[in-house]
């Protein structure tokens, strides 16, 4: 490979470029699919350079490299596809960590590596079979530049999900500790002294006015050990880790203070967060309900559609549910989102709150 300097190619319409560039920039603000900004950027290249191919490469931790996204027309580009070992102009920009142009035969290529987080991430590059013009280095520097904002984006975000997904995960465990001491310590312990006050106050030589006063004791206690166990089930539903989604939402309409219709058409086990934030989302709702909706009947639906999971709880209330002014609506969009899913309160005033959630769930495969 003989490395040369740019040549001298035809002008472009600077204005023409500016405005692509300003393009690929607004898909990257939007947050569209990195591999669609990353085909757009080798688009842009070969139209840039044309007739052209471009392409966008990685590196990979093992010296080996990824063509990650390349135009669609063009001559095709030897030695860019798959996963290949970096030879060539990718092994020249990774030992130089700068722009390299060459000409092998009648084919000029150029390359730009791409820094992201100040770490060589991988390269643009160009081959066409005409000479590239003077300025391909200024013109690849912006590509490479927006190709490191497209995987620097990514990566905020992959992180980000991750980091939500850890935080709930977390969160549920220490739920169920909570939930697990709560049973077997203060809801055992008490139920015992329960069943001790009510052996003494079996003993026949009691005095009448003490026996009532051990088995008044004894009603007290158990009503404590029914509030034990009722925050026992709202931190963590032992119901639902046992049974699953079915039962546990059955039990949740059963209890619920307002006359509830319910209908679920959940008859599998689904991967724990999905169904610990189902329930989630029906007690919250349902609660919501009685507490702030002053409603006289709630629906509760939960469906399985095979890919997703839609839980909707609606009530006949006043309607006005506004979720910045509690912790219980925004904590469970949080926890929705954080399982990819998607969360809505459609809420208007006098007309009732319908609380939907859908949260996906990973196909099943026939016969696994
Ligand atoms: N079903 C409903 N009908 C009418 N208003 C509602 C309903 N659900 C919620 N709201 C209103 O929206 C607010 C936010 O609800 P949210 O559940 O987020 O918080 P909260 O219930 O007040 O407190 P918590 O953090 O304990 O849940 C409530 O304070 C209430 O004013
Ligand atoms: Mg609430």
């Amino acid at each position: 490979m003989e490395v040369s300097a740019p040549v001298v190619g035809t002008a472009q319409d600077e204005a023409e470029v500016q405005a692509a560039l300003r393009r690929l920039a607004m898909m990257i603000a939007k947050h569209q699919p990195s591999a669609a900004v990353l085909h757009a950027v080798t688009e842009e290249a070969a139209r840039q350079f044309e007739p052209a191919t471009a392409g966008v490469i990685r590196y990979e931790r093992d010296g080996r490299t990824t063509l990650v996204a390349e135009s669609t027309e063009g001559p095709p580009a030897a030695g860019w596809g798959g996963r290949l070992p970096a030879v060539g102009l990718t092994a020249a920009v990774l030992h130089t960590r700068r722009f390299v142009s060459a000409s092998v035969g009648s084919r000029f290529t150029a390359a730009m590596p791409v820094y992201v987080d100040d770490l060589m991430w991988g390269l643009v590059a160009v081959g066409s079979g005409r000479m590239l013009p003077t300025d391909v280095e200024r013109r690849l520097t912006e590509l490479a530049e927006l190709v490191a904002a497209t995987v620097a984006d990514e990566r905020r975000w992959a992180e980000l999900a991750a980091s939500r997904t850890r935080l709930v995960a977390a969160s549920d465990k220490i739920r169920q500790r909570i939930e697990r001491d709560l049973h077997e310590g203060a809801q055992q312990f008490v139920i015992t002294l329960v069943l001790r006050l009510r052996g003494v106050a079996e003993i026949p030589s009691l005095l009448p006015e003490i026996r009532a006063e051990v088995e008044d004791i004894a009603a007290e206690l158990l009503a404590v050990f029914y509030g034990v166990r009722e925050l026992a089930r709202a931190v963590h539903p032992a119901i639902l880790s046992v049974g699953g989604l079915y039962p546990a939402l059955r039990a949740l309409a059963r209890r619920s203070t307002v006359p509830a219709v319910v209908d679920v058409r959940v008859h599998r086990r689904l991967p724990e967060p999905i169904e610990v934030a189902a329930y989630h989302v029906a007690a919250e709702a349902l609660a919501n309900a009685a507490e702030h909706g002053r409603a006289s009947g709630v629906e509760l639906n939960a469906k399985d559609s095979g890919d997703a999971l839609l839980v909707e709880v609606r009530d006949d209330g006043v309607g006005g549910a506004d979720p910045t002014l509690g912790s219980g609506l925004i904590g469970l969009r949080d926890r929705t989102e954080a399982l990819g899913g998607a969360f809505i309160v459609v809420s208007p005033p006098g007309a009732g709150t319908v609380v939907s959630c859908r949260l996906p769930v990973a196909p099943v495969t026939p016969g696994a």
